[in-house]
Order: C-alpha cells, then sequence, then structure tokens
C-alpha cells in the first residue's frame, strides 16, 4: 500500500486522538475521526487540533479507512463491538492505568500484554502496538525527518509482517524512528512500568533498554 492509498481512520477525540490525527494528516495521509457519538460534537476539535481531519460517526470513519487508530481509554474496551472493526489493521495505542481505568479484569490476567487482550476481542482484526508510550503533548514537538541526529524512536509490536509493516513505515513517515518488536506479546515491553513507556530517547538507546529488560 502507498502512503496516499493508506486511509486513517482515528477512534477517540480526546487528548490523544486529534495530535495522532494532525501528525499522520502532515504525513500526507487521508484522516478521519470519530468519537463516541455524533461527529457534530467534535467538529470544532477536529477544526482547531486536526485541521483536514474529517469527523464522522465511527461506523463511517472505520468504513472509510484501511487503518483504525484505536484511542478510547481501555474501560470503554469491553463495551467496544469488534464487529467494527472486523477485516482491519488496527493501531492500538491504548494503555491500562488502573488509577484512571479502574480495575479492569479484562485486562488483569498478566500472562497477556494489553495489546494481547485486544486482540483476543478484535479477533477478526489485526492488532499492532506503538504510540501508547509517547505523551500527546510530545507527538508534535518530537517529530523529526529521517536521518536527523538523536531522532526520537517509537516502538512497534505485531504478530503480522505485513501490518507492522504498514505501520513501521507510518511511524517513520511521522518522523520517528520505528523499532520493531518481534511480536504482540514483546509490546508488554512498551505498556506503562515498561523500560522506554515515555522514555524520549534515540533508536540505539531504544534498543539497548528493550534488549536489557528482554534479556
Ligand atoms: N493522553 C496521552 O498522552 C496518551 C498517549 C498515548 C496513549 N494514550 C492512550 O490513549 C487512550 C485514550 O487516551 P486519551 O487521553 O486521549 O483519552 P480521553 O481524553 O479520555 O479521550 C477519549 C476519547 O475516546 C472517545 N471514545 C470513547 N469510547 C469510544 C468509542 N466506542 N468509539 C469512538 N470513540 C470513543 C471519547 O469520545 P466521547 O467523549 O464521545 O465518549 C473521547 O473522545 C488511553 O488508553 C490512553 O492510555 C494516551
Amino acid at each position: 500500500m502507498t502512503r496516499e492509498a493508506v486511509r486513517i481512520g482515528v477512534l477517540g477525540a480526546g487528548h490523544v486522538g486529534p495530535v495522532i490525527a494532525r501528525v499522520v494528516l502532515a504525513a500526507g495521509y487521508p484522516v478521519t475521526i470519530a468519537a463516541s457519538g455524533d461527529p457534530e460534537r467534535i467538529t470544532l476539535i477536529a477544526r482547531v487540533l486536526a485541521p483536514g481531519a474529517e469527523p464522522r460517526w465511527a461506523v463511517a470513519a472505520v468504513e472509510d479507512s484501511d487503518v483504525v487508530v484505536l484511542a478510547i481509554p481501555l474501560h470503554k474496551f469491553a463495551s467496544f463491538d469488534p464487529n467494527l472493526v472486523a477485516g482491519k489493521l488496527v493501531i492500538d495505542v491504548m494503555n491500562y492505568w488502573p488509577p484512571v481505568d479502574g480495575v479492569q479484569a479484562l485486562f488483569e490476567d498478566r500472562r497477556y500484554s494489553s495489546s494481547e487482550i485486544v486482540q483476543q476481542r478484535l479477533e477478526r482484526s489485526t492488532v499492532v502496538k506503538t504510540l501508547n508510550h509517547i505523551g500527546y503533548h510530545e507527538l508534535d514537538d518530537d517529530r523529526r525527518p529521517a536521518g536527523a541526529p538523536g531522532r526520537r524512536a517509537l516502538g512497534v509490536a505485531g504478530d503480522d509482517t505485513g501490518a507492522v509493516d504498514v505501520v513501521t513505515e507510518l511511524i517513520e513517515r511521522i518522523g520517528y524512528d520505528a523499532v520493531r518488536l518481534e511480536s504482540l506479546s514483546a509490546g508488554r515491553l512498551l505498556e506503562p512500568g515498561g523500560p522506554v513507556f515515555g522514555a524520549s530517547t534515540d533508536r540505539s538507546r531504544f534498543e539497548r533498554a528493550l534488549h536489557a529488560k528482554a534479556a
């Protein structure tokens, strides 16, 4: 898929969704954005924070997308309809934060990373984890062109090589060095409490931190 052909639908118009929409638009991808209800309610948000991103109902945003960015709080995920994103590549930017989300039984099974649990529920989608470990307020400012010294690294974790390729290209085009992790399970290293969560580091330090923890 070429960049122009990959249409992105962002589900979530809170803190992080509009910023993702903005940086993805700037990278040349067509973008739609939706919250949980009437798109009228996010028209102003989209116009101010992500000009060019089209506000839609969630169903319409997904229908018109090749890649869906799931940027909703995890405490809303249990009531999220998996059929909505069936057949789609889903980028999971979500984190499980019990102090914010409350204790969610679905995400309490520590044998699995949160994205594996998301994948288990979205069984007809292909889930790739990224963008969860950078703050929404940094996502604009930390972008750098490819090859710029100290360009910030972001991890990309998934089980499907083709899907990881698409997401890796997206991360690189946004303005970050994409570091591929071997699996969705390994994406646990990107989670809160993991070695790179919130870390603003270049590729080599990012990889060293991952390997030190995984060893
Ligand atoms: N904040 C950050 O810096 C940051 C960075 C990386 C990752 N994350 C992760 O991203 C997720 C979202 O964080 P946030 O801070 O942006 O949350 P937030 O400010 O609370 O925004 C949540 C958004 O999700 C929407 N939403 C809820 N259920 C939905 C559904 N079923 N379909 C479509 N939209 C739905 C809400 O729309 P309504 O208002 O219409 O319900 C709202 O626009 C969390 O898991 C968080 O851990 C956050």
